[in-house]
Order: structure tokens, then C-alpha cells, then sequence
């Protein structure tokens, strides 16, 4: 709607349905969620996670795309469109959140491709000698090289966004997303089979309530929303994108499906393994590029293997960063009237640069902050903070203020009435608040 211009949109239901599954299947699933899974006990973890999807990831997922979509806007236009007030803040709060996000986001997608190329110089044998975790320090503290990965990742994700919604995401997504599926398939296989994978099964499966403490409860709250994209306006844009004529509640629940099959596989890839070689489950953001390797290295034609990995890894990273910047993006366009090249390539440079502290900060050069490095830094004021506030207020606007608006978009004006339009309703206005709020306010005192 910028400049007089009718607003792009989507070429299908199921261009949207992928494009919003590869906004939501990216890091957070392969890179993200094993590590937090092994820093905060394994099992336990992982049912608190799935249920999270589950009450409040599917509701909160749904309210987004209903407002995106009734009111064509990025995530600040649709709350100033839809009431005013105060609640452009919460969209406000979202665009901030993307800035954040994509930072650190950038310089781990950074890592996957140069993981592509080091598949090939030497990451294997440096595997089968036990050293593949030498070769992740020794990168992670180079930062002139992870800076520069960084930097291309993020030209490559300008460049998309910059060429606009239609032209290209949906075509390779297509492709692309499908085969990542079929080769965390194989890769299981090899995982489970090795010597001693059976206590990685245990401890990825075998609940230990004990284990659950306020920390937990935060982790995976924030874990939730950094997975399926939500709490930041990112599924408000893409929503704008849609047509009227499309069904809301269907899509909503096929991206929370993909995403968490896609995140649950990849723990079974990686578990197994980690047990199996004697890695520290808590290790942090190294686990997948370090457990990894080593599975390769156990494989025939462990090279070709591992970079077709890492290859399709950067591919769910690249379609995430998109749908962050174009949050960015869109709101300069919208608001400020900027072009799309202006929007895209000014904001993605500051992003970048925005990034670098957290490049520096995991090669040791900046200090901590209680306890926390730069990027863990921001990702916990992000997923751990920023998220599931915006979703807490997502939850309550179409729970109590636009009410009736929300009915008619998901039941597209009667045309398509949604039979769990109550509870989905009730979830929204109390316990996805209640339960955010309780969560929210546990893990930040413990
Ligand atoms: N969901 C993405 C992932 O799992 C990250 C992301 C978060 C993308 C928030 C957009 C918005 O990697």
C-alpha cells in the first residue's frame, strides 16, 4: 500500500503456509532447541515445550495472522489500524525485537556456511581424531572470519527481501524444506545406531520432573516463541500478504505441526550422538556444530554428507532471517513511506553492525554479562523477554479489545465458520495470559 501501490501478496495458501513454516523452521529448531534442551534437562523439558505449542504457540499464532490479515499492515500499522492507543507499542516492541534477533541470528547463519566449506577441508579428519570441538573454538575465536560469513549471510538475506515477498522464498522453500526433512530422517537412523546412543534416547525422552524449575518454564516459553516466530509481528506481516478468501485456523496449525516435527527430529538427531561420543549435553551453543561433525565423520562420504546438511541448514536459516528482516522492513515502508530497497538494505546494514558485538563476544573480546556472553545476552532479553511480552499482549488485544474482529477474520465473515472458535477465544483472553504472565514473571526470579 506504500507509495499508491497495491500491496504484494502471496502467490497461494500454500506459498503463504511455507513461506510462514520457513519463517518458523530455522536455527531455533536445529541449532537452538538442542541446546536448550541440554542446558535445562533434557525430557522434562521437552514436554513443558510441546505443550506450550500446543495451549498457547497454536493461539497466539492464530491471533497474529487474523490481524495481519484484516488489516494489510506491518505489525505497528495493523495495531494502529485495528485501535490505536497504546497498542502500536506492542508492535513497537516487535520491530525491536526483530533488529535484536537478526544480530545474533546473522552471525550463527554465518557459521552454517562456513561449516559447508570446512566439510570439505579438513572437518572430517579432525572428526575422526576426536577434535571437532577444536575446530569450533578455533573458528568461533576468529572473529574476522565469523564476521565475515556474517556479512554475507546478511547480503544475501537483503538481497531477498529487497526483491519482494512473491519473487523466488515460496519457489525454493518448496524444494528446499522438504529435503532438510528427508535428510534429519537419515541421520536419525545413523544417530540411533551408534554405540551408546541409548542413554541420549533416555535423556531426550525419559522425563525427570525434578528437573523442572522456573528456569525451565522460562526457557521453553521463550524457546516456543522463538521457534514458531511469534510474539514480534512476524506472522502479523506475513499475514498482510494473504488474501481475504484464504482460511485462517488450517494454516496456523500446519506451521506449529511442521515446526515442532521439525525440531523433535533434529534432538533425536542429536542426542544419540552426543551421548555416544561424550559430549556435555549443557555445552551451549556449540552442541550442533560440534556433535555433528562427528556423526559425519562416522559416515561413508562424511564430507558430501555433512556439507548437504549444512547446506540445507543455512537454507531454514536464510528463510527465518528473511521474515525477521522483512518485519524491519516492512514497517519503514508502511510507516516512514521508505522504498523497499531503501528499507532493506539501511536496516539490514545496521543489523549487521549490530551483530558484531555479539561476533566478538564468543571470541572472548568482550566481557560478561552475569555470566552471559553478548549473544546470550540478547538472546535472552529477545525470546526470554521481548517475546512472550508481545505475545502476552497479542493474547489479551484479541481476547478483550478487537474481539469481534478477530471472529470475523479467522471465520472469514461467516464463510468458513471455525467450530473451536470459543476456546480458541478463551485461551487467548485468560490462559495464555495467565499462563505467560506466571511464567514470565517464575523465570525471571529464578
Ligand atoms: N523461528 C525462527 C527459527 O526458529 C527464528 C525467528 C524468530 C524468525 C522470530 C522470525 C521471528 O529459527
Amino acid at each position: 500500500m506504500s507509495n499508491g501501490t497495491e500491496r504484494e501478496q502471496w502467490g497461494s495458501k500454500i506459498g503463504f503456509i511455507l513461506a510462514a513454516a520457513g519463517s518458523a523452521v530455522g536455527l531455533g529448531n536445529i541449532w537452538r532447541f538442542p541446546y536448550m534442551v541440554g542446558q535445562n534437562g533434557g525430557a522434562a523439558f521437552v514436554l513443558v515445550y510441546v505443550a506450550l505449542i500446543f495451549i498457547i504457540g497454536f493461539s497466539v499464532m492464530l491471533a497474529e495472522i487474523a490481524i495481519g490479515r484484516a488489516a494489510q499492515l506491518n505489525a505497528v500499522g495493523s495495531f494502529k489500524k485495528l485501535k490505536g492507543g497504546v497498542w502500536p507499542l506492542v508492535g513497537w516492541m516487535g520491530v525491536a525485537a526483530g533488529f535484536i534477533i537478526l544480530s545474533y541470528y546473522g552471525v550463527i547463519a554465518g557459521w552454517t556456511m562456513a561449516y559447508i566449506v570446512k566439510s570439505f577441508t579438513g572437518l572430517m579428519g579432525a572428526a575422526a581424531d576426536g577434535a571437532a570441538a577444536d575446530v569450533f573454538v578455533g573458528f568461533i575465536t576468529n572473529p574476522g572470519a565469523v564476521i565475515a560469513w556474517q556479512a554475507l549471510f546478511m547480503v544475501i538475506t537483503i538481497y531477498i527481501v529487497y526483491k519482494g515477498i512473491g519473487g523466488g522464498i515460496e519457489k525454493y522453500c518448496k524444494v528446499l524444506m522438504p529435503a532438510l526433512f528427508l535428510l534429519l530422517l537419515i541421520l536419525i537412523v545413523r544417530s540411533v545406531t551408534l554405540e551408546g546412543a541409548g542413554s541420549g534416547i533416555n535423556f531426550y525422552l525419559k522425563p525427570d520432573f525434578s528437573k523442572i524449575t522456573g528456569g525451565t518454564l522460562g526457557a521453553a516459553l521463550g524457546q516456543a516463541f522463538f521457534s514458531l516466530s511469534l510474539g514480534m509481528g512476524c506472522m502479523i506481516t506475513y499475514g498482510s500478504y494473504l488474501g481475504k478468501k484464504e482460511v485462517l485456523p488450517g494454516a496456523a496449525a500446519q506451521v506449529c505441526f511442521l515446526d515442532t516435527m521439525v525440531a523433535f527430529l533434529a534432538g533425536l538427531v542429536i542426542f544419540p550422538a552426543v551421548f555416544a561420543f561424550g559430549i556435555e549435553p549443557g555445552a551451549g551453543p556449540g552442541l550442533t556444530f560440534i556433535t555433528l561433525p562427528n556423526v559425519f565423520g562416522q559416515m561413508p562420504g562424511g564430507s558430501v554428507w555433512s556439507a548437504l546438511f549444512f547446506l540445507l541448514l543455512f537454507v531454514a536459516a536464510l528463510t527465518s532471517a528473511i521474515s525477521l528482516l522483512e518485519v524491519v522492513t516492512a514497517y519503514f515502508m508502511d510507516e516512514m513511506k521508505w522504498s523497499r530497497a531503501k528499507s532493506a538494505w539501511t536496516m539490514g546494514v545496521v543489523i549487521f553492525l549490530l551483530g558484531i558485538p555479539s561476533a566478538l563476544g564468543l571470541a572472548g573480546m568482550l566481557p560478561k554479562f552475569g555470566g552471559r556472553d553478548f549473544l546470550d545476552s540478547a538472546d535472552f532479553i529477545a525470546s526470554n523477554v521481548l517475546l512472550p511480552l508481545g505475545g502476552l499482549f497479542i493474547a489479551l488485544f484479541v481476547g478483550w479489545v478487537w474481539t469481534d474482529g478477530a471472529k470475523q477474520e479467522v471465520e472469514n465473515s461467516g464463510t468458513a465458520p471455525f467450530g473451536l472458535y470459543v476456546p480458541w477465544l478463551w485461551v487467548c483472553r485468560i490462559v495464555a495470559p495467565l499462563a505467560i504472565a506466571y511464567i514470565f514473571i517464575t523465570g525471571l526470579k529464578w
